[in-house]
């Protein structure tokens, strides 16, 4: 019922073309604490209506619901919540303005990094175009003989999908850990901790004399490039869907495992819609093939989104624990701790579903069930929203890289 009211009143109110990236002058974030379970039920009827952005949803009871709202609903849902007694407060009080501001503050960044002599590659005071990403793995196999760039093929749009394998040579089928960034577009956090981890992990021998490190920092190109050009929000690939005007698909749901039975949707329009098909989105077939051209060999998967700070472990699909829980959460208990040692950042550790809620067709059930790793996490990675500071690239690169050292340590010692 409220779903179709308030999309029939937008429809009213905004030109059809702009009706599915509601505009983010005056959109307001909304931080919202539940008392019980009948006030999250009430909040969480608004997910899936146009115009509400549910950034953060957790089950934890401490934790708070974090919603964009458009400036149209603003009004009209703090009085909502307010009839039902539900407590909330206005953490971002124009997001278009925060996004403005910071893509000024960006570009200057960016500017100035290209003008300096010295550093000609990326250099973590920005967040890089795709363009950019590739260009810096390209020049880093340049000078570094561990590293060598391989593509696992091409975005819908035709954008080139590259990864670098950091190994210090020999056998081919060492166990190894992928990481992979960005399939979600619009958390530019995920790609810069990517490769951050990469600029460390070159210089760091010992963690690559026993096994292989695969990394993707940007698995959805296309995405995050209109999320830089036309859209911030933007999250979903950018194939053209049978509406014409709800192009992209969750890739995040677009996995063949469980894909489609629960907490993904069906309609084009929705932002965790999960394609006409298991796999029909080329991103995610690109990593299928590269997680199964690689035999078995990849031990541990992490794949980085943001933001909440969580550590999750599968499933996604089911509040069930996989058979091997006690060792996923002790693996991610030894990481959190070494990462909360660098500047106090502390994670949750859990299941998604148990932590979250569930979502069948990520990519990290599907590398752990039909991928054949032992470990696979998703790492939902700090930040207030999908927009944070860039100068918060290198702390948030500093501290995961301490995690992620945990993971391959693991993988070093109970697999080589
Ligand atoms: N925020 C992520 C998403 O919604 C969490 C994914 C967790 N994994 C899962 N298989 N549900 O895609
Ligand atoms: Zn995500």
């Amino acid at each position: 019922m409220i779903r179709f009211f308030f999309a029939a009143a937008l429809v009213a109110f905004v030109c059809a073309k702009d009706v599915y990236n509601p505009s983010l002058k005056g959109m307001q974030g909304i931080s919202i604490t539940y008392e019980n379970e009948e006030q999250l039920a009430f909040v969480l009827q608004y997910e899936g209506v146009l115009g509400f952005d549910f950034m953060k949803v957790t089950r934890l009871a401490n934790d708070n619901i974090h919603v964009l709202v458009t400036a149209f609903q603003v009004p009209i849902f703090k009085k909502a919540l307010e009839n039902h007694g539900i407590k909330y407060n206005v953490f971002i009080e124009d997001f278009g303005k925060l996004v403005e501001e910071e893509s000024i503050s960006q570009e200057i960044a960016r500017v100035a990094a290209h003008r300096s002599k010295a550093r000609r590659t990326y250099n973590f005071s920005y967040f890089p175009r795709h363009k950019e990403i590739n260009n810096y793995l390209v020049d880093l196999s340049k000078t570094n003989e561990n590293v060598t760039v391989f593509s696992i093929g091409k975005s819908y749009e035709g954008r080139e999908m590259l990864g670098v394998k950091i190994s210090s040579g020999g056998s081919n089928d060492k166990p190894a850990v992928l990481i992979d960034a960005g399939i979600h577009a619009r958390e530019w956090i995920a790609p810069t901790t990517a490769l951050y981890a990469i600029s460390k992990l070159v210089n760091e021998k010992s963690l690559y004399e026993k096994i292989d490190w695969y990394i993707l920092p940007q698995i959805n190109p296309d995405g995050y490039e209109y999320s830089h050009t036309e859209y911030r929000l933007w999250r979903k690939t950018r194939s053209p869907s049978e509406l014409s005007y709800c192009p992209g698909v969750d890739a995040n749901r677009n996995f063949g495992f469980k894909w489609m039975e629960v907490g993904a949707s069906d309609y084009p329009c929705d932002e965790i819609y999960a394609g006409s098909e298991a796999f029909s989105e080329v991103e995610a077939q690109n990593v299928r093939d590269f997680v199964l051209s690689k035999n078995g060999t990849i031990k541990t998967y992490l794949t980085f989104h943001s933001y909440g700070q969580y550590l999750l472990h599968p499933w996604g699909y089911t509040s069930d624990l996989p058979e091997n829980e006690p060792v996923l959460r002790s693996v991610a208990v030894k990481a959190e701790k070494a990462l909360a040692a660098v500047q106090g950042t502390r994670y949750t550790i859990g299941s998604s579903t148990n932590v979250l809620y569930a979502a069948a067709g990520g990519s990290d059930d599907w590398v752990m069930a039909v991928g054949g790793a032992d470990l696979s996490y998703t790492v939902e990675l700090p930040g207030n929203s999908f927009v944070i500071p860039a100068r918060r690239i290198k702390p948030v690169g500093e501290e995961t890289f301490e995690a992620i050292k945990v993971f391959g340590e693991y993988t070093s010692e109970n697999y080589a």
